[in-house]
């Protein structure tokens, strides 16, 4: 069945009375700043980017202030916003815009989607957002519009089939008064996705596509969009060694570059308490066992066994030092580890 003709009106006419108008990286279509939200946004809910955003801009109000910026900087700044590779592919990215292109981004999906961390899906939003490029966007969201009000059934664990779909979505863009239009249409896309097309209750009543809706009318929105691979979390377990010496200060040390939280400061990790009391100096203390808990990440259930151990001397893990509280709230930290740090004695001592 050839799609409705009227899609993109659909969407446009629901987005300017019931879509989201004032989320601070709407009023503007300044490229750096488009793009640093679609960054936080792809994997962070709306109300964690509004507290970020503003913080974000107000330390990095130009490309060029971030890509001069140390990492560290970056990716203290980024701390508690998780899949931390974005932040490090945010600042190459940065850099990448002042060495290659002078400072301007691109003003064309195709080249913006050759900068690092700047995928098809976001490469149209800023093109679309910015420059009113008739260039589509594919996120999960999205992608969940689409299928269902489409019907389309094909397995998007297929790489044709994902193709398929970024051609339907093609289609559908708005054809007249682009400029106008295509930022409209693609933040109402989003719009929906994330406030009436949800995955687990679909809003079908206050949906602008429900007349059209294949997937309403077969009875069974869930079943879109259909993909074949599921996602499987490996349970893995580490111990954190929280060495605190006489004067409060925390032993963290930078992940290695690649892997679970790459260079992130962390406390060292142990895949057992064995081993974790086998790195432990002669003069230090008996280990004090927290309660252990999950932290979800993307392909891991990662169950943290903390054991606070006092003591001066070294600390252990290599390129490690001492860190107060002062030091270690300027440091890019794992949110869990954050905490962790926050409830260690004596961390509310040094706040102010
Ligand atoms: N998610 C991704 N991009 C977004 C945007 N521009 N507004 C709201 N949510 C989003």
């Amino acid at each position: 069945m050839p799609p409705p003709t009227d899609f993109a009106d659909r969407v446009l006419r629901w987005q300017r009375v019931h879509g989201r108008q004032h989320l601070p990286w709407q009023g503007t279509r300044e490229p750096y700043r488009v793009w640093l939200s679609e960054i936080m946004l792809q994997q962070t809910q709306v109300a964690t980017v509004l507290d970020y955003y503003p913080r974000f801009l107000a330390r990095f109000p130009q490309v060029r202030a971030l890509a001069a910026a140390p990492l560290d900087d970056v990716l203290a700044l980024w701390s508690g916003l998780g899949y931390y590779s974005r932040a490090r592919h945010l600042h190459r990215c940065a850099q990448e815009v002042v060495a290659r292109h002078g400072g301007e981004f691109p003003r064309d999906a195709a080249a913006l989607a050759t900068l690092p961390g700047i995928g098809r899906s976001t490469a149209g939003a800023i093109a679309a957002f910015c420059f009113g490029e008739r260039s589509p966007i594919l996120d999960a969201n999205v992608r969940r519009v689409l299928t269902r009000s489409l019907g389309f059934g094909a397995d998007l664990a297929q790489a044709a089939s994902e193709r398929a779909l970024w051609t339907v979505a093609e289609g559908l863009l708005p054809r007249r008064d682009l400029a106008r239009a295509m930022p409209r249409y693609t933040q109402g896309l989003m719009d929906l996705g994330a406030t009436v097309c949800l995955a687990r209750n679909p809003q079908c009543a206050r949906c602008p596509l429900a007349e059209i809706c294949v997937a309403r009318a077969g009875g069974d929105p869930h079943a879109y969009p259909v993909r074949s691979r599921r996602l499987v979390r490996r349970a893995e377990d580490w111990w954190l060694l929280l060495r605190v010496d006489g004067a409060g200060r925390c032993w963290l040390a930078p992940r290695p570059q690649r892997g679970i939280w790459a260079g992130l400061y962390c406390p060292p990790v142990f895949a057992s308490r064995a081993d974790l009391d086998a790195e432990l100096p002669a003069a230090a203390g008996p280990g004090e066992a927290w309660p252990a808990f999950t932290h979800v990440l993307t392909h891991r259930n990662l169950r943290l066994h903390p054991v606070l151990v006092r003591g001066d001397g070294a600390g252990g893990g290599p390129g490690g030092a001492w860190f107060d509280a002062q030091g270690w709230r300027a440091l890019g930290l794992p949110a869990p580890v954050r905490k962790l740090l926050e409830a260690l004695p004596g961390a509310g001592d040094f706040l102010f």
